[in-house]
């Protein structure tokens, strides 16, 4: 498929379906994210962790790829900012981020592997879970044109799975375990009748018969895309988001088995050694800081 069939495909999908509310404020993206009560407050604060590499305040707030701006902690990203702007390829995307947003934000419907504004434009930019949908050579000039329209002396906040997380596989032994040891809970003490409504759930997420659930998307190794930086000269800087994949926490973290307890922990080692969670675990923060200009 060549860049523009994917980029249309992209559009197409969230139009059509990744943007469609599925109940009160929730979208089928919202799949993709583990929404349960007793993993709450560890997404929240992974979440949270975004604000602190961006300038706490600023005319305009750049979210490339902003989708409807779906979780209530992406909000306080611009909340002392003037404007947010939205970039999006997908009109309904943002015609949803204008009903939460309403005049704080600007729309605007482009690629942001081609962003129509000045250099140095923005004092803040964050870009979440989207470069990895562009074509995938062409993410290290995404990277580069958010770099191009960050001031001087400011910082951008992107967020992406990595390919391959050396974390998650060491884990594989332990997801499947708990994935068995569900499915044998369930059989032996559930009721006939909530099994059969749990499977027509769970497998509706898993394989929808009449819509496709996902579109492309590629996703750098962490080795490979800081070669890609360097290449460029553009200064990056890798922490942690969140090191656990979303499959992992289904699998593994349940209220009775001390599953807040278990978030916890991990939070803390993630917030102790953040370089070593953001390159091992799922899901990186990298930060690009543009230096001060030089005055002669
Ligand atoms: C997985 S969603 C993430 C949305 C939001 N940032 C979030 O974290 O909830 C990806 C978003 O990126 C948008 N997108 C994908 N490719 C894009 C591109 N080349 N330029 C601008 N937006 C793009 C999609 O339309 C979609 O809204």
């Amino acid at each position: 498929m060549d860049k523009s069939a994917i980029k249309n495909q992209v559009r197409e999908f969230y139009d059509q379906v990744g943007w469609q509310q599925v109940s009160e404020g929730v979208y089928q993206n919202a799949r993709y994210e583990d929404l349960r009560p007793v993993s709450q407050e560890y997404i929240h604060k992974c979440h949270m962790r975004v604000k602190r590499f961006l300038a706490a305040t600023g005319d305009f707030l750049l979210d490339a790829g902003s989708g409807p701006v779906q979780y209530p902690e992406y909000i306080t990203y611009s909340q002392d900012y003037r404007f947010r702007v939205c970039v999006d390829i997908s009109i309904t995307a943002l015609e949803e981020a204008r009903q939460r947003l309403g005049v704080h934000g600007l729309y605007v419907v482009c690629d942001i592997a081609h962003l129509p504004f000045k250099s140095e434009a923005f004092d803040g930019i964050v870009s979440l879970h989207a470069i990895h949908h562009i074509p995938y050579e062409g993410q290290p000039d995404a990277y580069l044109n958010l770099f191009r329209v960050l001031q001087a002396g400011k910082s951008a906040v992107i967020v992406n799975a990595w390919n391959y997380s050396s974390l998650m596989k060491r884990l594989k032994w332990l997801e499947k375990f708990m994935d068995r040891l569900s499915g044998i809970t369930r059989r032996l003490f559930q009721p006939k009748t909530q099994q059969a409504a749990l499977e027509r759930t769970s497998g509706s997420l898993r394989s929808p018969k009449t819509q496709p659930t996902g579109t492309y998307a590629q996703h750098y190794d962490a080795e490979t895309l800081l070669a890609e930086f360097a290449r460029f000269q553009v200064p990056a800087e890798i922490y942690t988001w969140r090191s656990l994949s979303v499959r992992f926490l289904r699998a593994v973290i349940h209220p009775g088995l001390a599953g807040r307890g278990l978030l916890r922990l991990v939070y803390r080692l993630e917030e102790k050694y953040p370089g070593y969670f953001g390159r091992n675990g799922q899901y990186p923060l990298i930060v690009l800081r543009k230096p001060e200009q030089e005055t002669s």
